[in-house]
């Protein structure tokens, strides 16, 4: 077979053979098939897609490039949740501390950010001894014992996706319904999640930037989770602007906990009810999401999410004292205000511009391996509707590196708000339900 046919049929919009795709998923991964003829294969899948048979075989080669986790029986009452990445967006680690309180099963991969996406791994990394590699025994244990786990991706997962990513992120072919879908479930599935809620996030701080794609991939999740034998949920929501009022990884840490205690912005509130929600449903705990969401109530009432929470870390080697004094989070050196220069409403903040300043600062990486602030961030105490007055805080910037051009990007972080003069009307923060 020859990889040059290969890429013609993909370019010219013909459908892949089973062996066709068989042969591609292994040459790239053993390195026999070259990264410039792996790029050509990517740009030609991003113009002309898979069918769902070529996605499900591509998928399933993918799955089978790594290792596999045997299911074991309690395996079919886990569930997963999976976010396709947002600026802000520290909501499992709100979720999944709830839902374990609620009795299920969470044993959670979560990956590390790129880009102007954060990463939950990151964000659990702020916390002083938390340690998320964790062999699979103990793993396993963790989950039996206190239903909830949280650690890195192994290594070893789906190995043909973190060639293909690297190469996909470097040659604009990240924004693929197929690439993406077939990353994101050839790891699910090679994990062992059955039951899942993926929050599909569109907008300008996601990797799908308008709703008919968005509903489109998640589509394609179910579909495909389907064809495996799982049973998921994808809900599709708003990554125009940022999720809750701080973007950073130990400032995410400090907003997950005052969630926790009842504090949460009305962005992640609605949010968190609906994707805990769906988790109760597919998890067998209840059979309506007006049930759930009473549940989900009473846990972040009688303060049990966060008992979970705290449980989590202690399990994982981390020192929890921190929920009650935020200074023993890493600190910033420097804190830099920006306040506004006109008076209005906020009717926009580019989740984007926000992510990316925030990668500037040193709280994201570039490239897989850079090193992160953990400190570093943005709070943003001003949310899409507020009235603003001339100089009202709209901002505060942590960082600590000396050599931070910040009035730069102070200009940056202003060109991320839109202002108008007559209040808009509200933007819908859930798109829609696919099962
Ligand atoms: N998350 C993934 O795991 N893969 C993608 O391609 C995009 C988001």
């Amino acid at each position: 077979m020859n990889p040059v046919e290969i890429i013609r049929n993909k370019r010219d919009g013909k459908i892949l053979t089973v062996k066709e795709i068989q042969y591609f998923v292994k040459g790239f991964t053993n390195g026999e098939i070259p990264d410039y003829q792996v790029s050509a294969f990517v740009m030609a899948v991003y113009f002309n897609g898979l069918n769902d048979n070529e996605l499900y075989q591509f998928t399933k080669e993918m799955i089978e490039t790594g290792e596999i986790v045997i299911p074991n029986a309690n395996m079919d009452k886990y569930v997963d949740k999976h976010s396709t990445g947002g600026v802000g967006d520290k909501l499992t680690l709100i979720i999944a501390p709830i839902v374990a309180a609620c009795g299920l099963k969470f044993p959670k991969m979560s990956g590390k950010g790129l880009s102007f996406s954060g990463g939950t791994i990151d964000k659990l990394e702020s916390i002083k001894g938390f340690k998320v590699n964790i062999n699979k025994n103990d793993f396993i244990k963790q989950i039996d014992e206190i239903g909830i786990g949280i650690i890195g991706q192994s290594e070893n997962l789906a190995k043909a996706d973190k060639q293909l990513y690297t190469i996909r992120d470097v040659t604009a072919t990240v924004e693929s319904i197929p690439l993406i879908a077939s990353s994101i479930v050839s790891k699910k599935i090679a994990s062992g999640s059955k039951n899942i809620v993926f929050d599909v996030k569109v907008g300008a701080g996601a990797f799908m930037k308008d709703i008919n794609s968005g509903l489109n991939l998640a589509n394609t999740l179910v579909e495909l989770v389907k064809k495996f034998g799982g049973s998921s949920v994808a809900v599709v929501t708003n990554m125009n602007s940022p999720l809750g009022h701080y973007v950073g990884n130990s400032l995410e840490i400090i907003e997950v906990v005052e969630c926790l205690k009842g504090n949460m912005p009305k962005d992640i509130e609605e949010l968190v009810y609906e994707l805990a929600g769906q988790l109760l449903i597919i998890g067998g705990k209840t059979s309506s999401l007006t049930d759930s969401k009473l549940i989900v109530k009473e846990k972040i009432k009688n303060l049990t999410g966060l008992d979970k929470f705290k449980e989590l870390i202690s399990y994982q080697g981390g020192d929890p004292s921190f929920i009650n004094n935020y200074n023993l989070l890493p600190q910033a050196k420097y804190e830099t205000i920006v306040k506004a220069d006109n008076e209005g409403f906020i009717s926009f903040i580019d989740a984007e511009k926000i992510g990316m300043i925030s990668l500037n600062i040193g709280a994201g990486r570039m490239k897989k391996d850079d090193e992160i602030d953990y400190a570093a961030g943005i709070y943003l105490p001003r949310k899409i509707g507020d009235k603003v007055e001339k100089n009202d805080i709209i901002g505060k910037i942590y960082y600590s590196t000396e050599n931070i051009e910040i009035n730069l990007i102070i200009k940056k972080f202003k060109s991320a708000f839109k202002f108008v003069q007559k209040p808009e009307e509200e933007t819908k923060l859930i798109y829609n339900v696919i099962r």
